[in-house]
């Protein structure tokens, strides 16, 4: 699960000088789909997956999800990067059967809007907040509680639909890791338990709407939406963030 991590956090840093004005969102799935066969030896976790009734499954490496896109965004030719957009890229790897699963925001051309700049710093520091909850004991719904109070006194809101998730050898397992909820509630954690926590933060309401594709999901008032995802161990005291990149800051988990 470490190597998983890593190799997942490094696609995250390694595509960075290359989200440019101009650039299409192809183009950065290429990218990492390259990288992550090639010089990691490792395999795209989303590229065939998902299928479902009615559900084609999903074609790429990377979710590309751009301003009001909340998640699983498509990467598309014509999906051409603007100043001032906010782009999630969410990539999952499989490394020795093992899942690594993390996203960040990224802002096109360096600057964006005020409200957008808060709105990814709000959805960063609401997937901290869960985190800080997180040791042997605790509950689960702790998580979901610490980052709903956080996003709402930013008058901001969190989406209901989609939720953290344990993970392994298995992409998507129990338990369910909700973002909103009441502490005290659900089960409780114990040291060696894997899973992520990815707050989606709306500027506008939460709820959201599946586009025609059946991948795309939007915000339903087509509102800015921003996410960060890690995924993390439980350990006796805290956690340990397997998804950490070199130049994040860290040093509250430590
Ligand atoms: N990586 C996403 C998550 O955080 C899942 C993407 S599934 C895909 O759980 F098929 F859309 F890629
Ligand atoms: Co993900
Ligand atoms: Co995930």
């Amino acid at each position: 699960m470490r190597i998983a991590g890593r190799l997942a956090a490094e696609v995250l840093d390694m595509i960075k000088p290359h989200i440019q004005l101009g650039v299409s969102t192809l183009e950065l799935d290429r990218i990492c789909h390259d990288h992550i066969v090639n010089a990691q030896q490792a395999i795209p976790a989303c590229l065939g997956y998902g299928a479902a009734p009615g559900r084609p499954a999903f074609q790429h490496t990377i979710c590309t999800s751009v301003n009001h896109v909340v998640c699983h965004g498509i990467p598309s030719s014509e999906k051409i990067l603007k100043k001032g957009d906010i782009l999630n890229i969410d990539v999952t790897v499989i490394k020795d059967g093992y899942h690594g699963d993390t996203n960040m925001m990224y802002v096109v051309g360096g600057e964006t809007s005020i409200l957008a700049n808060r709105l990814c710093n709000v959805a960063q520091e609401a997937m901290y907040r869960g985190m800080e909850t997180v040791r042997a004991g605790s509950f689960i719904g702790d998580i979901g509680y610490a980052i709903q109070k956080y996003v709402e006194s930013e008058r901001f809101s969190v989406v209901r639909e989609y939720c953290g998730h344990g993970i392994g050898t298995v992409f998507h397992d129990e338990p369910q890791v909700l973002h909103y909820g009441q502490k005290g509630t659900g089960m409780q954690l114990e040291a060696g338990m894997t899973f992520t926590i990815e707050p989606m933060v709306n500027a506008g309401v939460w709820q959201t709407k599946l586009l025609g594709d059946k991948w795309t999901v939007v915000t339903k008032d087509h509102k800015l939406s921003a996410q960060f995802e890690h995924t993390i161990l439980v350990t006796e005291t805290g956690l340990e963030v397997l998804t950490a990149r070199p130049e994040e800051d860290l040093s509250r988990f430590m």
